[in-house]
């Protein structure tokens, strides 16, 4: 199997500069160093689980650039673009769009007026889709995405402000199984994930404090924030996975952890 490839980018401009999710507050800086440190060591990790990493460079002026899963959508040859909600943020789907077309990818946009975050607010197993909307991204975008990859996408409603990309609040680990925060959703969006994932593990209060379900599955590796649950990793490794935990606190600063650090390529 060719390695799995990640898109990254070096933590070189972030910080708190503004406000647009809950756990942003812009007295509560960011350490550098600290955030370099954490950055490197879950970069480390990914590759010595096989990984291929790249990395943008970082643009100065866009300090949540580092969280690059927001930047687009990946699969195969095509990428489609993000379309921020927040101006502050707008510009760093520019920066992703030219290096992707530098890589020969196809590159697909929506219509401006339609908010979509990237695999903020797409995640997929190997057969099945979800777009998460009602905080960042739009439920218009579902249609043009699945006009454009050609795959049918599962609609879930978050209704959380701190839950505000899908990716905050749902981690699946594999087509049966799946880590949820179950507040994040609507009724209804609830019953279709009991409805399509075998086995559903439930983040508690402790693992939604550090974004436990922005996680990164490499094999049969789960990456996952320091400060996740004892319970919740022993669920997970009843599944026969090692759980590798990364310290992630600079990040979660901006609202981020594990997978929101990570452009998954599918
Ligand atoms: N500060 C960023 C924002 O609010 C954090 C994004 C985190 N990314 C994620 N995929 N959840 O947009």
């Amino acid at each position: 199997m060719p390695a799995k490839q990640i898109i990254m980018c070096p933590p070189e401009y972030y910080d708190i500069e503004y406000s647009i999710n809950p756990w942003m507050d812009t007295n509560n800086k960011v350490k550098k160093k600290e955030a370099q440190k954490q950055y490197n060591n879950l970069k480390e990790a990914f590759r010595k689980a096989g990984a291929e990493i790249n990395e943008l460079t970082p643009v100065k002026n866009l300090p949540d650039m580092v969280f690059a899963c927001n930047a687009g959508y990946a699969e195969s040859d095509i990428f489609v673009k993000a379309n921020f909600k927040a101006q502050q943020r707008k510009r760093e789907a520019e920066a992703a769009e030219k290096y992707f077309k530098q890589k020969n990818y196809r590159v697909f946009s929506l219509p401006e007026n339609i908010i979509f975050e990237g695999e903020g607010d797409i995640i997929r197993t190997q057969s099945k889709y979800f777009l998460g909307w009602g905080q960042r991204s739009d439920l218009m975008a579902k249609d043009y995405i699945e006009d454009i990859t050609g795959k049918e996408f599962i609609p879930l409603e978050l209704i959380d402000p701190y839950f505000y990309h899908l990716d905050t609040c749902f981690g699946p680990i594999n087509d049966e199984l799946v880590v949820i925060n179950e507040k994040a959703f609507s009724e209804d969006s609830l019953t279709k994930i009991y409805d399509r994932f075998q086995h559903v593990i439930s983040a508690n209060e402790t693992d939604n404090s550090v974004l436990a379900c922005n996680l990164v599955v490499l094999g049969k590796n789960v990456f996952i924030g320091k400060g996740t649950s004892e319970e919740l990793k022993n669920e997970i490794r009843k599944f026969s996975y090692n759980v590798i935990e990364n310290d992630m606190s600079e990040f979660l600063k901006g609202g981020g952890s594990v997978k929101c650090l990570s452009l998954e390529i599918f």
